[in-house]
């Protein structure tokens, strides 16, 4: 692992398995200009990643659980400034700035790249530039894609060993000119000679970047997830949605779930939701015992790559290979299967530690334990809690777990094929206004719904939370060039399908958030969704009824299935409602996002907006 320092650059010696002189070109240039102390290229091997845990123990940086309790599993607490998505330093820098779009920040890439010269000259200074290779979706798969992340931190390299098929294997698949998306990301934190490392280093100044045109990722100052995980949000959505825009697919914010009835028809279906609105739960669902018979299986919980094939089905991906969840508000009631698959083999960042070596989380349990140490290290007592409001696990927390721990792991998660999607959901946070479920005419009216689609903020993001904001497709904070040139990429591939043999995959809008005059969610979600997966299986086959309304189908109370729960006509009133003035105020902010989103924004569109104001007012 050490290797010589010549002339103040560390020696590259690439393994004899890496084949491609591009890519080792590519290293020794970065390591040119970020000057780590010592090249490390990452074989993906179990006996790497437990090595590269214990440095991060002896680090500080991690903590080993209760062998116990937890077996090989870890804690790893940031610094109190680096927890979230910073959307504010994110930048799409296209050669054209229309081309980003108005819901992005933009930068000419010329000049964005002189101020990362500046910044990334000597940042590896003291420390190891892991090189990480790794497949975005089943090896070899004609839906998957490769990319290669060099970063200062052994975290990423073990985080990326979870989340992504990471490893070796993946030059043999590179081969010696297979391309690859390259991906440099640092902690922003050089050491001097002899200056003591911190736990978690990170950088104040933030730049998370990306060159669509040449397919770049550059990231600085940040080790938290979809910042520093760089195949994740920056590869698998930004960069993804321009190659999808220009070679006729489809990256999504998505999770990809299959539902199996009692007699064994079985549909795949894949659902955009914004961050910590309960995708991994969804994914994950146990149907309520009424609906004994009825399995669901995850293929994904966050991102679907989907390509149509030559039936001109859609076939949806993974891209990943583990989940990077929201930990807060995980419990064996919520989702028993993501407890399940986080008995063991799992890091934990920014969760509390029990005083037997365990985490727990807010939401884990009814009652806290009696004393913790928080997230920052300070000792909590539900009694501390109580007067400073201090949680015990900061409510962006997150885990960090192989889909393949996952008990109900879909069968055909790996298949390089894909699984064809038979149905779209698009869903928002929204205590009022949205009602619980409606399917959408056309394919038109979908792409209407979901480019409109609004959600209550939450602490994924950096800022302030509980605000309504647009969020088209749940797209907002991932789209990697212009929205509205993505809306039309949507209706283009809607057309193609139309003109296919193939059946134009349903598409559907729900709402699991609605709340009482106290606040309270109505709806109970989790398990009880299968209530509406169901109503949607059964629109799919045309087994179920339904009524017009405003904007579009939605199930009547005796359309759904009710055994066992107390569910009264008069609540399901309640999120079902369309209330118009609400609808007026709505329509209005529909139209803002219009306004902003003019230049490119298909007619359809506007024509769309135009009829369903009609009706309103009708
Ligand atoms: C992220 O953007 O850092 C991230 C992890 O996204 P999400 O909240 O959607 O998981
Ligand atoms: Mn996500
Ligand atoms: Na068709």
């Amino acid at each position: 692992m050490n290797q010589p320092v010549m002339g103040g650059i560390a020696a590259v010696n690439a393994p004899s398995y890496v084949k491609q002189q591009k890519l080792i070109n590519w290293v020794t240039e970065i390591a040119a200009l970020t000057k780590p102390d010592r090249i490390y290229w990452c074989d993906g091997s179990q006996e790497e990643y437990d090595r590269l845990c214990a440095e991060m123990v002896a680090a500080g940086t991690m903590k080993k659980l209760n062998e116990a309790k937890r077996p090989n599993s870890y804690l790893a607490c940031s610094d109190p400034s680096d927890v979230a998505r910073v959307e504010d330093r994110t930048y799409i820098c296209s050669a054209k700035q229309e081309d980003a779009g108005p819901t992005n920040n933009w930068v000419a890439p010329a000049e964005m790249r002189v101020t990362l010269n500046g910044l990334f000259d000597g940042c590896m200074r003291g420390r190891t530039m892991y090189v990480v290779p790794f497949s975005m979706g089943p090896l070899g798969s004609p839906i998957a894609h490769i990319g290669v992340e060099l970063s200062d931190t052994p975290y990423v390299a073990v985080n990326m060993r979870i989340m992504t098929r990471m490893g070796k294997a993946v030059y043999d698949v590179l081969g010696t000119d297979g391309d690859f998306v390259p991906c440099v990301h640092t902690v922003g934190k050089p050491l001097a000679k002899g200056e003591k490392d911190v736990p978690w280093p990170c950088n104040d100044t933030k730049y998370i970047v990306h060159y669509p045109e040449t397919r770049e990722i550059w990231s600085f100052g940040s080790g938290y997830g979809g910042n520093a995980l760089l195949g994740k949000k920056c590869f698998a959505l930004r960069i993804a949605s321009t190659m999808g825009r220009d070679q006729g697919w489809l990256a999504e914010h998505m999770l990809i779930l299959g539902v199996e009835s009692p007699e064994g028809k079985k549909h795949y279906v894949a659902a955009a939701f914004p961050s910590a609105c309960g995708k991994t739960n969804f994914a994950m669902l146990i149907p309520p015992k009424a609906f004994n018979g009825w399995k669901v299986t995850t293929i994904g919980d966050d991102i679907a790559w989907i390509k149509p094939g030559a039936d001109g089905r859609l076939y949806a991906i993974n891209p990943e290979a583990g989940y990077f969840g929201v930990a807060p508000g995980t419990n064996a009631n919520s989702n028993a299967n993501c407890m399940d698959s986080l008995n063991s083999n799992t890091i934990f960042t920014n969760v509390a530690l029990t005083d037997d070596g365990d985490v727990w989380w807010e939401g884990m349990t009814k009652e806290a334990p009696a004393h913790l140490i928080d997230w920052q290290g300070k000792d909590w007592t539900p009694e501390i809690a109580k007067e400073t409001g201090r949680k015990a696990a900061h409510p962006n927390a997150r885990f960090t777990v192989a889909a393949t721990q996952n008990p109900v792991i879909d069968p055909a998660w790996d298949d390089p094929a894909g699984v064809p999607i038979s149905a779209f959901i698009f869903g928002g946070r929204r205590s009022t206004t949205v009602p619980l479920v409606t399917e959408a005419r056309s394919w038109v009216e979908g792409v209407y719904m979901a480019a409109t689609m609004g959600s209550e903020t939450t602490a994924a993001a950096a800022g302030q939370q509980g605000v309504v904001r647009r969020d088209p497709f749940a797209m907002l904070p991932f789209m990697g060039y212009n929205m509205s040139d993505y809306f039309q990429h949507w209706l283009n591939i809607g057309k193609k399908i139309a003109a296919s043999p193939a059946e134009m995959p349903k598409i559907f809008c729900v709402n699991w958030f609605r709340t009482d005059e106290n606040g309270k969610f109505v709806w109970p979600g989790f398990g009880d969704n299968m209530r509406v997966l169901k109503w949607m299986l059964d629109r799919i086959e045309g087994n179920a009824g339904g009524s017009e309304n405003i904007f579009g189908v939605t199930p009547r109370y005796e359309d759904l299935q009710w055994e066992g729960i107390d569910f009264t006509r008069e609540q399901f009133d309640r999120i079902t409602s369309i209330d118009k003035a609400a609808w007026e105020v709505e329509l209005k902010l529909h139209e803002e996002l219009f306004d902003k989103l003019k230049y490119h924004l298909p007619s359809e569109l506007q024509s769309t907006k135009a009829q369903l104001e009609k009706r309103l007012a009708a």
